[in-house]
C-alpha cells in the first residue's frame, strides 16, 4: 500500500518534470539556434518586433515580419539566408498561406487583409503612409511583391480594430481574429470603431465578411482579446486563444467546431494557456507562446488541451511555424530574434 502510495507520488513528480522539460516531440539534445538578429532600422523609433511566421507549402521557406520596420522578411531553407521581401508592407502582423500558394497577410497600416504573391513583383509608386508623420517615406517609385487587398478594413462600414492572425480553411475562406491594439502608425486620434473585438470570417470568394462569433469572452465573462488562430488540417476545428485571461497558463484557449458555411459552434475551453501565434505537429500537439514571464514555447496535447513540454527560447516568442524542406523544422519569432530547433516531428498542415 505504502509503495504503491510512493510509487504514485514518483509518478506524478516525473509528470510535473516531463511537462516542465522539453516535450517527447524535441530531441533531449535539442539546440534553439539563433538564425538572425534583426536590425533596428532608421525609420523606426521602436526595437524591432518579429512575429507572423508562416511557410510557404511550396518549398518549406518561412515568411515573418519585422512590423516595427514595416518589412516582411524570407528565410531561405535551401540557402539558410534571410532577405527583405516587401518593404514597405502595410506594417503586417500575422500571416498565413492559402491553398493557392498566395501569403495572407494581416495589414495592419489600414487594418486590411492582402494577399500577396511569393514570385510576381511590380514597381509601383512608393505606397502612402495611413499616418505621414511615421516611417520611412520614399520617393518615386519601388518594385514589390504583387498584392491585392482582399478585405478593406471595415465591417459594417465602421473601421475594424486592427486585424492580428489569420487562418486560412481548406474552403479557401479565411478566419481572423481582431482585437485593438492602438498603434503609432495608425492616424493620430483613430478610436476603436468595433463594439466588440472578436472573430470574422472572409468568404471562399473573398467577398463576404461576416462576424464569426458575436462576442469574445473568456471564462469569467470579460471581453477578451483574440489573438492567435489556426484550424485543424481537416478544417472542422477551429482554436482560438485568448491572449490574456484568466488561465493558469496565462490566457485561454478555446475550440470550436466549423459547421456549415464556417459557422462556429459548439465553444469549448480547450487549454488554460492562451497564444500570440500556434502552431501545430502531426502527432497531435499544439506549440503556443508562452506569457513573457516565462520565455518559451508551451506545447500542448491536442487531446487533452494540457502541457507535454516547454521549450525555453531565450527571447519571448510572439509566434512560430513549422518549416524546412521536410518540415520537421520549428521557427519561432521573438523580439529582435528569428531562431529554430528541429524536432521529430512535421507540422501538420503538411507540404503538398
Ligand atoms: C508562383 O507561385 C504560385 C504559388 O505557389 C504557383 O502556383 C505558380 O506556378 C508560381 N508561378 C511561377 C511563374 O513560378
Amino acid at each position: 500500500m505504502r509503495s504503491e502510495f510512493l510509487a504514485y507520488l514518483a509518478a506524478l513528480a516525473h509528470g510535473v518534470a516531463a511537462q516542465s522539460g522539453l516535450p517527447p516531440t524535441v530531441p533531449s539534445n535539442a539546440q534553439v539556434t539563433k538564425l538572425a538578429t534583426l536590425p533596428r532600422e532608421s525609420w523606426t523609433i521602436d526595437q524591432p518586433f518579429t512575429e507572423g511566421a508562416t511557410r510557404d507549402p511550396a518549398t518549406g521557406d518561412v515568411y515573418f515580419v519585422d512590423q516595427n520596420s514595416n518589412k516582411i522578411l524570407k528565410w531561405s531553407v535551401s540557402q539558410n539566408k534571410l532577405s527583405t521581401f516587401m518593404h514597405p508592407a502595410g506594417y503586417s502582423n500575422g500571416m498565413t498561406f492559402d491553398k493557392n500558394g498566395k501569403l495572407i497577410a494581416c495589414a495592419d497600416e489600414r487594418n486590411q487583409l492582402w494577399e500577396i504573391s511569393t514570385n510576381v513583383t511590380k514597381s509601383v509608386p512608393w505606397p502612402t503612409p495611413a499616418n505621414p508623420s511615421v516611417g520611412a517615406r520614399g520617393s518615386g517609385n519601388v518594385v514589390l511583391p504583387e498584392w491585392t487587398v482582399i478585405m478593406d478594413g471595415k465591417y459594417n462600414g465602421k473601421q475594424l480594430g486592427g486585424p492580428n492572425d489569420v487562418w486560412a480553411m481548406p474552403d479557401n475562406s479565411l478566419y481572423f481574429t481582431d482585437p485593438y491594439w492602438s498603434r503609432r502608425w495608425w492616424p493620430s486620434g483613430r478610436q476603436n470603431q468595433q463594439e466588440v473585438n472578436t472573430v470574422y470570417r472572409l468568404s471562399p470568394d473573398r467577398k463576404t465578411l461576416t462576424r464569426a462569433l458575436a462576442d469574445f469572452k473568456t471564462s469569467d465573462g470579460k471581453a477578451g482579446s483574440p489573438n492567435g488562430i489556426i484550424g485543424s488540417p481537416d478544417g472542422k476545428t477551429l482554436y482560438v486563444a485568448a491572449f490574456q485571461g484568466p488561465g493558469s497558463g496565462g490566457g485561454e484557449t478555446y475550440a470550436y467546431d466549423v459547421g456549415a458555411n464556417g459557422a462556429l459552434s459548439n465553444r469549448r475551453l480547450w487549454a488554460q494557456f492562451g497564444s500570440d501565434g500556434m502552431t501545430m505537429d502531426n502527432q497531435g500537439n499544439m506549440y503556443m507562446t508562452a506569457p513573457v514571464s516565462r520565455a518559451g514555447v508551451t506545447v500542448v496535447s491536442i487531446a487533452t488541451g494540457r502541457q507535454v513540454g516547454f521549450i525555453p527560447v531565450p527571447e519571448s516568442p510572439a509566434n512560430l511555424a513549422f518549416g524546412g524542406v521536410d518540415q520537421s523544422t520549428l521557427y519561432i519569432t521573438a523580439r529582435t530574434g528569428f531562431y529554430s530547433v528541429k524536432t521529430n516531428v512535421k507540422g501538420a498542415h503538411l507540404v503538398k
